[in-house]
Formats: structure tokens, sequence, C-alpha cells
């Protein structure tokens, strides 16, 4: 194996990368740069991480102001300024009531935490027994082992089937071809999909049973927008069983949706939202868990001296990452970034759902600036497709993704009418060249 293919790329099918691979050297803006001087239209804000556009001189002067202040401090029992300063802010943008901030440094870390703060919570209150997590089929929590136990997306988990955290069902998800093709925004049916929660009720007993965690639109799997009706009804049967529930918005907040949180849009409040991407621009690593006070308080027992949940990470609340993740709040409000991104969102709905008629397509989903376009697969080989339409995007100067068969957007929360336009043309594009 050669040294300079040391590299073993996450998500990425490898081989066919090194053939011909995609090397990025520098960015700003909208635009990335390649290794071989070309400059790409980025439809995909980073990995739903940049919604501010790449090097933001705010962002990228707060970071290098801290490496120079204060690199890192110990994150045990010691922490830093910045951390302090960041969880308070994140707090006050947090639907009210979720007052207190653990930071991690990814959504997957994001995950794990908010599922054993959930079964820690239980235990506190004297109700150990409820550990079950339920989860819902196509969800994608993250790739650790509790994510990808309470996640639905099959290839995540099947090399790791009998080792998967014991005691998780999963509720069905909420996709439904022939009610909801073609739908623009939130689909009118299937708000009773959530009553699923109460078969699990029926089967296990809801004193067995500790939360539900789901994405308030499903990112991973191809922008599954829920229906009308669906998070309250979801809402409503937890707290009817005393069951926690968990939004995972690692995609959804910041701005995504037009609004600080999925949940804010949404207008229904879960009891976690675990966070990551645009909390930082994707600029460090950092993810943040949002908890209803009540849930902390219930924790604060035992001796004063002792810790009361054993979990943590040696980088939660690194300096770095909340200087960026401080300087990122700052730049969304100063551009009233979520307020324009929810201006943005009929232009953009406009522009994928012009795509409605292409070759191959079978179904278009919009929310927020979240957007997929589903293709029928080829005959013996999915996912085929849609690679090929990244592959095509790619090298006409548009950086789009593809979850399998559906062709995935997530524009930058300022974009332009005609970088929306163009980003939708170059996949016109390669849908009517490919076979
Ligand atoms: C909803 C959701 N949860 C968790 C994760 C995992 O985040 P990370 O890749 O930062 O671990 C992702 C990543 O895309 C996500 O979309």
């Amino acid at each position: 194996m050669p040294h300079d293919q040391a590299f073993w790329l996450p998500f990425t099918a490898n081989r066919s990368f090194w053939k011909s691979p995609r090397v990025i050297t520098a960015a700003r803006g909208h635009y990335y740069t390649t290794d071989d001087g070309r400059q790409l239209l980025d439809g995909f804000s980073g990995l739903w991480t940049s919604g501010l556009g790449h090097c933001h001189p705010k962002i990228v002067a707060a970071v290098q102001e801290q490496v120079a202040t204060l690199d890192y401090a110990m994150g045990f029992q010691v922490t830093n300024d910045k951390a302090i300063a960041l969880a308070r802010e994140v707090a006050a943008l947090a639907p009210a009531g979720m007052g207190k901030v653990f930071f991690t440094n990814s959504g997957s870390e994001s995950v794990e935490t908010a599922l054993k703060i959930a079964l820690a919570w239980h235990r506190a209150r004297g109700e150990g027994q409820r550990t079950r997590l339920i989860g819902r089929e196509r969800g994608y929590h993250g790739v650790n082992f509790g994510g990808i136990s309470v996640g639905g997306i099959a290839p995540n988990r099947k090399a790791f089937s009998a080792n998967l955290v014991p005691g998780v069902d999963h509720i069905r998800h909420t996709y439904s071809a022939g009610d909801m093709a073609f739908t623009r925004g939130q689909p009118t049916w299937g708000a009773h999909l959530a009553d699923d929660l109460e078969r699990l009720v029926m089967l296990h007993d809801a004193s067995n049973i500790a939360a539900l965690i789901v994405e308030p639109v499903a990112g991973s799997t191809g922008i599954l927008v829920p229906p009308l009706g669906y998070l309250q009804r979801l809402r409503e049967i937890c707290d009817k069983h005393g069951i926690l529930l968990i939004f995972d918005e690692v995609i959804t907040a910041f701005g995504r949706v037009g609004a600080p949180f999925a949940s804010t849009r949404f207008g229904v409040t879960p009891d976690i939202i675990t966070t990551a991407k645009g909390l930082t621009n994707g600029v460090v690593p950092m993810g943040a868990v949002i908890v209803r006070d009540g849930i902390f308080d219930a924790l604060m027992q035992g001796p004063e001296h002792m810790v009361e949940l054993f979990h943590g990470y040696t980088y939660s609340g690194h300096p770095l990452a909340a200087a960026a993740g401080l300087a990122t709040l700052a730049v969304y409000r100063e551009e009233d970034s979520f307020a324009r991104a929810r201006a943005t969102e009929p232009v953009f709905a406009e522009e994928i759902h012009s795509l409605r008629g292409e070759p191959h397509v079978i179904d278009v989903r919009n929310f927020g600036l979240m957007g997929g376009v589903e293709l029928a697969p080829r005959e013996g080989a999915v996912g085929a497709r849609g690679f090929d339409v990244f592959l095509k995007c790619f090298e006409a100067g548009v950086v789009i993704r593809n979850g399998g068969d559906v062709v995935q957007f997530s524009p930058f929360l300022d974009s332009t009418a005609d970088e929306l336009g163009r980003i939708v043309d170059t996949v016109r594009q390669a849908l009517r060249s490919l076979a």
C-alpha cells in the first residue's frame, strides 16, 4: 500500500476515491479551491456545518486570538472562561426551560451523552428500571455504539449487529412515497405515525422505557420532513408515559431550518437537544447537549465533593472550539442569519422542485434549507446513480452530496438566488447526461 494513500477516508468509497482523488486545499465564502486550482461552489455548506460560509473573518480572528491566549485548560474540576460564556449563550438561544449545556466534540458524542443523561436521570429519580431506548427507522444518530443502536440505517448497523446496545426498539419511519411524494415542506398526511410509539409502550410497558430519540427532520437518510402534527403527537405520548423526548438537532440547529432550532420552528420542546456542526460553523469540532433544567437538578445528589455524572471528554468545552462558537453565535445575530435562511426557503423550494420531471427523479423533498431529490435506483446497483450525480456535479464545479440515490442539498444560510439556481441547474444537467 503506497504511503501517499495512507489516509482511510470516512464514509467514502475509498478504492474509487484514490483512482481520482478530490482534494480541497482552501476555501473562502461560498467557494472551495481544489489542489488543481479549480473553484467549486459549495452546495452543501461543508457537511451541513458551515452555514455562514468558509473562513468567516470574524470566526477566524476569534480562533486566532484564542489559540495565542489560552490553548487548552484542564476540563475536569476546572474550566475556561470561553466555555462558561458559550454555555450561557447556547442556553439563552434554546427553548425556555432548557438551561443546562454539556459540551462534546461531535454529533456522535452528543448523542451518547444524551442517552446516558436520560438513563442517569431516571435512575436518580428512583426509576432505574427505565432502561429501554427507542429510536426510529431510518434515523441517523452518528456512529458510536449507542448512536448506531438507536439509529435505523441498516448499512451502519449490519457489521456490528451482534454488539449493538441491548434493549433498543424503533418506531416506524415517517416516509410514504404514495402519500407524500413531491410535497413542499411538511406533508399533511402522517401525524398518526407517531402512534407507533404506543405500540412499543403496549409491548414493554412505559415503566421500562427511558427515552425516545428522533431527528425532527431526518437528514442523512434523505430529508424526511415530519408530517404536520407528528412531532406534537410524539411529545404528547412521551408526556403521557413519562418518556424523555430527545431531539437530535445536529443538522437542524443553528439556522438550517430558518430558526435557532427545529424545536423552535415546530413549536415542540423536547427534554434534551443534541447539537454539533453549526455550533462553531464547522471551524473547530464541538457539540453541545442542551438539557431541561429539572433533569440537571434531579442529578445533583449525593455528597457535594462527589462527581454527579460520571461522563465527560478531555476536550469538552475546549477553549478554541468555545471561542469559535461564541464568534459564530455573534455572527448569526449580526447577520440575522436565521431570518435570512427562512426568507430564502421559498426560493430554494422553487428551485429544487423544478427538478420534478427530470430523468430518474421520483421525489423532491424540502424543509428550511435542507433538500433531497430522490432518484430511481439503477437495476442491481442501488446508490450508483446518486453517486454518479455527485461526481458529475463535482466535475462541473458544484459540491452536493448523495446519500444512496438521494441527492442532497444544504446551501449556505445567505445563499443568493443565482447560487441556488446554479447548484440546481448543475444537478439538472447531470441528471440529463446520465443513464
Ligand atoms: C442527526 C445527526 N446526529 C448525529 C450526527 C453525528 O455527528 P458527527 O458526525 O459529528 O459525529 C449527525 C451527522 O451528520 C447527524 O446528522
